[in-house]
């Protein structure tokens, strides 16, 4: 999604605002711009495209300017052009403005300006640019900036973050923020500003996270926080300690595939301080004993990645705790009808914690009293403040747009809020000492998956030139299997369909030819015999299978083309989690083979904060 950055002190501006754009590169975008002061006016370039088409522009200018604001653009109102792309000036040429998010009523606001009595000429299709008329209008009053936003925000709607300069104030960067994240940097003698945190890491550690409705006003002295009256409020500054090295590729290909091999260092991370030495399950931060005993249903809602690791919970919720779950898409949630009670708890997950979504379904919620868990990644998103509570995933930041670890630390979280529940109400058989046990070794024999990755290769030159894949499973190997297509068809553009497998028969068994190829997901023991058969219906159609299995397993080797077998953890829900690490590598590996652009994959954004 968008990006922004900014920066005010003694350093060369321009070059410290690239390279935190750069940073921000993962989030995905198709055209970028900076603007700066250069004597005593703002100079703006802006492109179409790759940040290192707008590099040749930014190289070929002087950058002696100690103040500059950039924006990674993801189109929403007007197609990606240098014109479309961001900042905007107002009317005056006395601002610039970058803008994440949607302005909902620009049209109606557009429609004021015309009548206004000025000359509102507008080179862009954009909403920013109408609010950088607004803005221009205020400013225009003989106020200062930041009353000028002050002014101007109160008039939008929409869910956005956003920063000005202006050439009258020099030394002075104004953003606000709604709903749409904006983290500001503390320095010595420079202050700083981005969307996101990796931007800023090089520069400062020390750190702030606007709230919604606030302005911050930032010089290279100091930063100031307001309301939207205009009086200070108070900020707690946070000690980022992540390690840059950790947003860095270290020495994989792309980040997907370094954040695939991360895995088994995730798992460890979850299960860290959360079993104690007695096996005891310790989760921090959720709900009582009394809260548990009154949830009679629960209701997990996310996105994507995030919304397939919610299956998953479903099926842990259900099989081990039977609890009845529903999993809800958080962009269908809110304009349905859910059935919710004060019973039920709803579940968001999320790896951004920013997922406009998610979000709005989250504030659903919340107007409606419910009890609300977030499982998320960021520290202090969104998603993570506004829940009543918060499990977080230490998944580490994500930088790929294809989410790999974060699933296998949210499906693992779920599986440690299980655990913590079926203590605490004494189901018995789900935290045995055999789980235990399981969930310890997880790490290790999760790095044994790794073993296989000659295999994966060796089926992706068999298959490379597929043009539809089926994914395909039963039980918990049914979930994992939409997650497996999901990444096929992210990263390698290849179309997929992804069904239980015992679902063949009612229709999509017709799309099966010569050439196309089926994964089988047939970790679960006692639902072999029906994989295979569902094998065989395929098979007889001309299509190619791969399975996944467990080590032990003689039976789907005879049966399939190409078999992967995959180490036993014991538990069959933790066998699938790894079953999901072999569809992630044949991802990717398909992807390469086939020369796709494996970490920005078109049209995807890494954090979506836009309906
Ligand atoms: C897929 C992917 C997306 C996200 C989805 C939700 O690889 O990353 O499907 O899972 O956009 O995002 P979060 O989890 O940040 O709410």
């Amino acid at each position: 999604m968008c990006g922004i950055a900014g920066y005010v002190g003694p350093r060369k501006a321009v070059e410290v605002v690239y390279d935190q754009l750069k940073r921000l590169e993962y989030r995905g975008y198709d055209s970028a711009g900076i603007a700066f002061l250069e004597e005593g006016n703002i100079s703006v370039l802006k492109r179409a495209g790759k940040l290192s088409v707008l590099g040749e522009v930014v190289d070929a200018n002087p950058d002696d300017s100690h103040m500059a604001i950039a924006h990674s653009r993801w189109a929403t109102h007007g197609a990606p052009t240098d014109l479309n792309a961001h900042p905007h000036m107002d009317q005056y040429e006395q601002i610039a403005l970058i803008h994440n998010g949607i302005i909902e009523n620009y049209l109606e606001l557009k429609d004021e300006l015309a009548h206004d009595g000025h000359d509102h000429q507008f080179f862009s299709e954009t909403d920013t640019e109408v609010a950088a008329h607004i803005i221009g209008e205020e400013y225009a009053t003989g106020v200062s900036l930041e009353v000028a936003v002050r002014q101007a925000v109160k008039r939008f709607r929409g869910a956005y973050s956003m920063v000005v300069i202006s050439k009258r104030e020099p030394g002075k960067i104004v953003a606000a923020r709604s709903a749409s994240p904006l983290v500001i940097g503390i320095g010595v003698g420079e202050n700083m500003l981005a969307s996101d945190i990796p931007a800023l890491l090089p520069y400062t550690r020390e750190m702030m996270i606007l709230d919604d409705d606030q302005v911050a006003i930032l010089t290279p002295e100091g930063i100031t926080i307001t309301d939207l009256n205009g009086k200070e409020v108070p900020y707690e500054i946070m000690h980022i300690d992540w390690d840059i090295a950790a947003a860095e590729k270290g020495g994989y290909d792309h980040f997907m595939l370094k954040e695939i091999h991360e895995q088994p260092e995730v798992m460890s991370r979850v299960l860290a301080g959360r079993i104690d030495e007695k096996g005891q399950v310790r989760l921090d931060n959720v709900y009582g004993e009394h809260v548990w005993n009154e949830i009679d249903r629960v209701s997990i809602i996310a996105c994507g990645t995030s919304y397939n690791a919610g299956l998953m919970g479903k099926y842990l919720f259900e099989k081990l705790l039977r609890l009845p779950t529903d999993v809800y898409y958080a962009s269908e949630f809110r304009y349905g009808d859910p059935i919710l009670s004060s019973r039920s708890l709803c579940i968001f997950i999320s790896q951004s914690g920013e997922t406009a979504d998610s979000l709005a379904a989250l504030k659903l919620c919340k107007s409606q009293r419910m009890r609300t868990l977030g499982i998320v990644n960021v520290v202090g998103s969104s998603i993570a403040r506004e829940c009543d509570r918060t499990i977080l995933t230490q998944a580490g930041p994500e930088i790929s747009v294809a989410s790999t670890k974060a699933y296998t630390a949210q499906v693992l979280s779920l599986i440690m809020l299980v655990l913590h529940i079926a203590q605490i109400k004494e189901t018995p058989g789900v935290r045995s000492e055999q789980v235990v046990r399981s969930l310890r070794n997880l790490p290790g024999i999760a790095q044994r998956v790794f073993e296989l990755e000659d295999q994966v290769k060796a089926v992706v030159q068999t298959c490379k030139d597929a043009n539809l894949f089926f994914f395909l499973g039963r039980g918990a190997d049914a979930y994992v299997s939409l997650e497996g297509a999901l990444k096929m068809k992210e990263i390698a553009y290849v179309p997929t369909q992804e069904i239980p497998a015992g679902e063949m028969k009612h229709g999509p068994l017709a799309l099966i030819t010569d050439g196309v190829f089926a994964i089988f997901g047939a970790t679960e023991e006692h639902l072999r015999d029906k994989v295979i058969s569902n094998i065989k219906e395929v098979q007889a159609r001309g299509g190619y299978v791969v399975a996944i299995t467990t080590e032990e397993d003689t039976s789907l080797e005879k049966a399939a083309d190409a078999t992967l077998k995959i180490p036993r953890t014991g538990q069959t829900y933790l066998d699938a989690l790894l079953s999901n690490i072999v569809l992630q590598l044949l991802a990717y590996y398909f992807a390469v083979a086939r020369g796709c652009e494996i970490d920005q994959p078109r049209n995807l954004a890494k954090s979506v904060t836009v309906e």
